[in-house]
């Protein structure tokens, strides 16, 4: 095979093979810009150690910083802890493992909406998995929750705010009361609806705070999706009895221990969270938010109105396009890649997803839209002769 990187030059340019995300062309991924201020920011922590506060001590001042601004902008309590993780996934293993750990845990229920990483963190924990069905707009049956709830006291439930694929947030009002009466212990994944939801529908949010402040449930959102810090960067919110369970002993450390899953964590990743939060400010995260949100709802409309398309109202800026075959799905799929604008998948209904972060303008829609119709008039045109 011929080199195709021989220089730093090639290196740089071999960059250019990436869609980008201001144009428009980045509509199914979670990931966004950052502000430009942000990477000089990064340059600054590049070399440094998250996991070593000794030999870096201004990383202990943005860790500590970082987990009080957040708490203040979601509105949680001074006395829950925080730990900075490298994104959705490990602050979903560590929540499962400081659970069993804590309270000797054996199952987890999880919808089969939740994000693969929950299947993940049970296999690498080796806990018993039971899996609750959703309908087609994602939404469980409260009843059916409430029996497996009864079944399996002391487990941990797993809910998630803003779910891969279609958007949902799982409701938590229907099973409140199973959830105080069998002693389940709550996680809840806000890795994309964690910064959005807290401002497109406050009122419900503040029900699973107040779950969280009560010592009752753990929760988790990422920096490096919706805010736009780089990636990795998400933090686990806990209480500190679990916290404990999240520190391991490392004699050759001037701390003597480490925090979370990885030995050496980027401390570019909290510097560079911090100078996010910092630079939008919470009013800032609420307009992108709402913003973002807005879109997403006057989309959906527009292609359920005027074509019939199906998609289930989403609780944060995500829409599954449904588009019914699996085959016309990987068709237009690829027509629409074919043309820059690269939209990922979703499975309930078969369809394709977009992802309204905060660099998706209206005009970016629009070209989604219009390549989408052409696709129905021409694709789907072939599909159906072939
Ligand atoms: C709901 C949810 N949880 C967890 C994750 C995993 O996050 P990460 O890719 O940062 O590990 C994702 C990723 O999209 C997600 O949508």
């Amino acid at each position: 095979m011929e080199k195709k990187i021989k220089s730093i030059d090639d290196l740089m340019s071999i960059a250019d093979l990436d869609p980008r995300h201001h144009t428009g062309e980045i509509i199914g991924s979670m990931t966004t810009s950052i502000h430009p201020r942000v990477f000089d920011v990064i340059a600054k922590f590049i070399e440094k150690n998250q996991n070593d506060h000794v030999l870096f001590p201004s990383l202990s001042v943005i860790e500590e910083e970082l987990i009080s601004e957040t708490k203040r902008i979601l509105g949680l309590s001074e006395d829950i802890s925080g730990v900075i993780t490298s994104g959705g996934t490990e602050s979903n293993i560590l929540a499962l493992y400081a659970f069993k750990k804590t309270f000797s845990s054996r199952t987890v229920i999880s919808l089969e909406s939740a994000h693969q990483s929950i299947s993940k963190a049970a296999a690498l924990l080796e806990l018993n998995i039971v899996k609750v069905k959703t309908n087609d707009d994602g939404y469980y049956n409260p009843d059916e929750l409430q029996g497996i709830l009864a079944r399996y006291p002391n487990s941990v439930l797993v809910l998630t705010m803003g779910t891969t694929e279609i958007g949902r947030v799982d409701p938590i009002t229907p099973i409140i009361d199973s959830i105080r009466k069998y002693h389940i212990h709550v996680h809840i994944d806000g890795a994309m609806g964690g910064f959005t939801y807290p401002f497109t529908n406050p009122k419900e949010f503040g029900k699973y705070v107040e779950l969280v402040n009560e010592g009752l449930a753990s929760f988790s959102t990422d920096y490096h999706k919706f805010p736009g810090a780089p990636i990795p960067s998400s933090v686990l919110f806990l209480n500190s009895m679990l916290e404990d369970k999240l520190k391991w002993n490392s004699h050759y450390m001037p701390a003597g221990y480490q925090k979370g899953l990885l030995g050496t964590r980027p401390g570019y990743s909290a510097a560079g969270a911090l100078a996010t939060l910092l630079l939008k400010g919470r009013d800032g995260l609420a307009y992108s938010a709402i913003r973002s949100y807005n879109l997403a709802l006057e989309t959906m409309n527009t292609l359920q109105s005027n074509w019939n398309l199906s998609i289930p109202r989403p609780d944060v800026p995500l829409l599954c396009v449904g588009l019914g075959e699996e085959e016309l799905v990987s068709r237009a799929w690829s027509f629409l890649w074919s043309y820059g604008i690269k939209t990922y998948f979703c499975s309930k209904p078969p369809g394709l997803r977009i992802v309204f972060m905060p660099h998706i303008k209206k005009k970016h829609i629009d070209r989604f839209i219009n390549k989408l119709l052409e696709f129905f008039e021409q694709g789907s045109r072939e599909y159906h002769e072939r």
